[in-house]
């Protein structure tokens, strides 16, 4: 299964990736993107039709805070793969 979260400490809000992947990614009150699955602690694997989707955006983030893993974040953005 495919992980995925935002680090929102490093987020600048560009608001590339809702555009990239909006199934997966919106944007809180303060503008921060989350990963809409589980309001962003990425326990939840993406659905494969997705999965092209995530890679956009991951490869669209200019500050490389969309993670993905093969396991569990458990909120942690440094369990990246
Ligand atoms: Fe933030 Fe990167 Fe999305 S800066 S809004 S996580 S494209």
């Amino acid at each position: 299964a495919i992980y995925t979260m935002v680090n929102q400490d490093t987020c600048i809000s560009c608001g590339a990736c809702g555009a990239s992947a909006p199934d997966l990614f919106d944007y809180n009150e303060e503008g921060l993107s989350y990963f809409i699955g589980d309001n962003n602690l990425g326990n939840t694997p993406i659905d494969e039709d997705l999965i092209d989707d995530l890679e956009d955006a991951i490869d669209g983030c200019p500050t490389d805070s969309i993670k993905m893993s093969k396991e569990a974040f458990n909120g942690d953005p440094s369990k990246a793969d």
